[in-house]
């Protein structure tokens, strides 16, 4: 199939491992895909010392099956990307432990404290979800496929996230002094989560044309604005004062002073030059070299000559 046919063909779940797709497709849709899933990854080995920091059994329950939910969704992610024919799920896990793998800004940052929690399990969430939400329509059929479980997911972790957010919202002075300076700290990470303006995203143009993206940044930005500026306001966070936003009837929503946002440090993320993002890596890089032993005796057992030893 050429080019020009995927373009006229490109509906919701269009396309799968049964069509003959042309190479810009078959590399763009895996570079979407392979962002998206270190970027699942990632998010979890941030939220994983709450399995054991989380301030009772519930919450510790709740970030163990949340993080189990993300490495899971990074899998499916892989395998929807590898059944492009490009790369294998291997080499994508191989290039996030050495740096060359590329995930969301937010999870380049160190999450320390619990009253942090709510900045990834209810905003950066309900952010990914304005974005997984519309990947559900996806042209590549097995990433459309995936969003159905993982979207199915990530309504649960919102509920979380917002549960921890309500209980420090009202709680202590000092809880709710920390969720604050919290919130002042992630809300511009938050908001560059779309990346940048659409008039600056290299990509956009392809990727829409061919169905693979169905919703702009700027339409994503834009939703979740709508939405996440009263839930915050909801429960008693301030908005701060930088970025400027401001409510525009015209608009229909919430406007972004974009310029506000640092820009240079976001650049710097996205190739993997922040300091960090780098720690995050190595720490990617150590739990994938301390697990090597499994996966070699996996190829082990699955070897030729192992089925032949215990083939009778
Ligand atoms: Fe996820
Ligand atoms: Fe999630």
């Amino acid at each position: 199939m050429d080019l020009a046919t995927v373009e006229s063909r490109a509906e919701p779940r269009a396309f799968s491992p049964k069509h003959d797709l042309p190479e810009e497709y078959r590399t763009g849709a895996t570079r979407m895909l392979q962002f998206h899933a270190n970027s699942e990854i990632m998010g979890a080995y941030l939220e994983k010392p709450f399995i054991r920091q989380s301030p009772s059994l519930d919450r510790k329950l709740a970030f163990s099956a949340k993080v189990q939910d993300e490495i899971g969704h990074g899998q499916l992610l892989y395998r929807a990307a590898e059944a492009l024919g490009v790369k294998t799920r291997e080499q994508m896990l191989d290039e996030l432990a050495n740096g060359e793998g590329k995930f969301l800004n937010c999870f380049h940052y160190e999450m320390t404290d619990w009253w942090e929690t709510p900045m990834i399990a209810f905003f950066v969430d309900g952010a990914a979800m304005k974005r997984q939400a519309t990947l559900k329509n996806s042209s590549w059929e097995p990433y459309a496929h995936a969003m159905d479980k993982i979207c199915f997911e990530e309504g649960f972790h919102i509920k979380h996230g917002e549960d921890v957010l309500r209980e420090l919202a009202t709680g202590s002075k000092r809880e709710q002094k920390l969720l604050q300076e919290a919130f002042e700290e992630w809300w511009p990470r938050i908001l560059q989560f779309f990346g940048p303006t659409d008039d600056q995203s290299t990509h956009h143009d392809f990727m829409a044309k061919v169905g693979l993206k169905t919703a702009s940044n700027d339409e994503l930005r834009q939703a979740f604005l709508n939405s996440y500026v009263p839930k915050a306001e909801k429960y008693g966070l301030e908005i701060p004062d930088e970025p400027r936003i401001h409510y525009d009837e015209d608009a229909g929503g919430y406007v972004l002073e974009e310029d506000d946002l640092d820009w240079e440090e976001f650049f710097a993320i996205t190739k993997n030059d922040y300091e960090p993002g780098l720690n995050q890596i190595d720490t990617r890089a150590a739990a994938q070299e301390a697990v090597e032993w499994v996966r070699t005796s996996l190829d082990a057992s699955d070897s030729p000559a192992a089925a032949a030893a215990g083939g009778d």
